[in-house]
Formats: C-alpha cells, sequence, structure tokens
C-alpha cells in the first residue's frame, strides 16, 4: 500500500529552557551548541536527510535569533568572501527560499499546543515532529527520522520512536503501553506522559521523535491541560489509539538528552571524541584530568 509521502516537519522552540537558565536566557536553548554546530542545525539536517522539504518552525518570544540563523548573513558573508574566508562551515544552514515557515506560539502552554499551532501549515497531511533538544545519532545516511520514515512506509499510520530507559526515569517522559513487537516495529496499546513513580506501563519512552496523522489537530484542539498543566501531545495521540494505527519504532544509533545538562555535555564529549580534528586532544586531555 502507498502511503502519503512526508513532505513536512515541526520543529517546536517555542519553550523556555529554564534548565539551561542562565545560558537561554537570552539564546535559544535549540542554538546551544553540540561541538560546533546547534542543535537546531542536527535536526533540521535529520529531516531533510529523511526527505522531508517543508521545514516548521513553531517559535516564540526570544527565539528570533533561530530565525537569523537559517537565513543569508548576507554582511558577513560578503566580508569573509572578500578576505578569501572559507565559507564551507555555513553549507546547510541556509534553508531554501520558500521551504522555511516560522510561527509563533505566542504562550509556553505545552507541547500539544506547540504543534497545534502550525496545524493551518500542515494542512491535510501526514507531518513529521522533531524535538531539538532531543539530540539522535544514527550511523551515517542513516538517522532517526530515515529510520522512521523507512517503517512508515510499510505501515502508515502514526509512529513514535520508542526508547528504553532505565524504569527509574519513566516519570520524566511520555511512556508507552506496548503491544506486540515485530522486528523494529512495536505495536502501542496505550500512552502515558509523565506517569507516577512505579505506575509505568513499561519503560519504553518517547524521546521526541513522530510521524502522526492529520487528524491529530482536531484533537488537539479541545486538548485539555495534562502532566504540569501543559496542554501534551501524548494525551492527544492516546485519544486516537484503537481509531488508527499506532506503533513503536526502536531507533538504531544513540540518543542524548540535550535538555538536560548530564546528557548535553555527553553529547558534545561523545561528538568530540568521534572527530578527526579534535578526538586525540580530547581523549588526552580526558585521560589526565581523571587521573588528577
Ligand atoms: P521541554 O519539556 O524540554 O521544555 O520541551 P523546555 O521549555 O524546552 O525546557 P525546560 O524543561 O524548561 O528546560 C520539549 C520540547 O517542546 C517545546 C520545547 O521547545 C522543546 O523542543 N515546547 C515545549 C514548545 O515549543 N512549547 C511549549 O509550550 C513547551
Amino acid at each position: 500500500m502507498i502511503h502519503k509521502p512526508i513532505r513536512k516537519a515541526i520543529f517546536p522552540v517555542a519553550g523556555l529552557g529554564t534548565r539551561f537558565l542562565p545560558a537561554t536566557k537570552a539564546v535559544p536553548k535549540e542554538l546551544l551548541p553540540v561541538v560546533d554546530r546547534p542543535l537546531i542545525q542536527y535536526a533540521v539536517d535529520e529531516a531533510r536527510e529523511a526527505g522531508i522539504e517543508q521545514m516548521i518552525f513553531v517559535t516564540g518570544r526570544g527565539k528570533g535569533a533561530i530565525e537569523d540563523y537559517f537565513d543569508i548573513a548576507f554582511e558577513s558573508e560578503v566580508t569573509q568572501r572578500e578576505r578569501g574566508k572559507d565559507l564551507s562551515a555555513l553549507d546547510g544552514t541556509r534553508l531554501l527560499p520558500g521551504r522555511a515557515v516560522f510561527l509563533r506560539q505566542q504562550e509556553p502552554l505545552g507541547l500539544g499546543h506547540a504543534i497545534w499551532c502550525a496545524r493551518d501549515i500542515v494542512g491535510d497531511e501526514p507531518f513529521a515532529i522533531l524535538l531539538p533538544d532531543e539530540f539522535m545519532r544514527g550511523a551515517p545516511g542513516n538517522g532517526c527520522m530515515k529510520q522512521m520514515v523507512a517503517a512508515y512506509e510499510k505501515v502508515g499510520g502514526n509512529l513514535v520512536c520508542a526508547l528504553e530507559v532505565p524504569m527509574e526515569e519513566t516519570p520524566n517522559y511520555g511512556v508507552i503501553d506496548p503491544g506486540a513487537r515485530d522486528g523494529v516495529l512495536t505495536e502501542i496499546k496505550g500512552l502515558v506522559e509523565k506517569p507516577a513513580p512505579g505506575a509505568a506501563p513499561s519503560n519504553l519512552i518517547l524521546p521526541g521523535r513522530y510521524i502522526l496523522q492529520p487528524e491529530v489537530m482536531k484533537i488537539l484542539e479541545t486538548q485539555e491541560k495534562g502532566a504540569g498543566g501543559e496542554i501534551q501531545l501524548t494525551d492527544a495521540m492516546a485519544s486516537l489509539i484503537g481509531k488508527q494505527s499506532f506503533h513503536g519504532v526502536t531507533f538504531d544509533g544513540r540518543r542524548f538528552d540535550c535538555g538536560s545538562k548530564a546528557g548535553y555535555i555527553e553529547a558534545n564529549l561523545s561528538l568530540a571524541l568521534e572527530r578527526e580534528d579534535l578526538g586525540d586532544h580530547i581523549r588526552r586531555f580526558a585521560t589526565e584530568e581523571l587521573a588528577r
């Protein structure tokens, strides 16, 4: 069966980023670098690699720098070119004209509300969602969203990335009530956002990659506040289970929760250690530092 292609991706970037204050007082969390590229760049690259054409950014007050980041930095680029500088580091930062949409969530009412703000741009197509502070590292050329699109092409419907974490971490996440597993696909029987300690139906969490059918927007329109007093995407998805197909996709790769300080530092270290220009230096430094 042919399923409608996934052409659009939503990047919700309107959150307050309080766990990174004061760094995020004036700089959006999504522009914090992992080594030398901002988090949002990795997420956009991941979407592009999966064949997604239109990037929809749900931003908020104080997030204007994200829009500038994906534009041409005209004065700086002209000056650097005149000075004979190599500008290849900027490849991938300019989005195709007309293929980026920036819209605002006026109040940070929750992830579900942020997604709903993009309803008119999404229209009646299935779409992807990527949370940029979740840094997903697949093998080169086979990122998380690409793996999810491959799964979608087989089964269609709604798909969420599914990730195992230690049971004690489940109260921080959306959690899957899993059914039968078949290869990378797990049937989803239920979803619960931030379960109380000991109440999670499994240790399979939602790490921030989704492919959803447009009907979820209708549900979000009237979605009541849930965990943390926020309008939760997980709750809206949960009420579609049974009416539409829902699967979890096990991601082949590594995930760094860059919304947390520990995860962010781990991502920087891991990437730096892999880099030809930095790996040896950082390895030596870390060895000396650990021996102190
Ligand atoms: P988080 O739960 O990580 O919240 O949101 P946050 O505000 O970014 O960070 P902390 O917890 O205060 O440190 C998950 C994702 O949902 C987006 C965030 O930008 C992030 O990508 N989000 C969250 C919104 O776009 N709007 C919201 O109202 C809430």
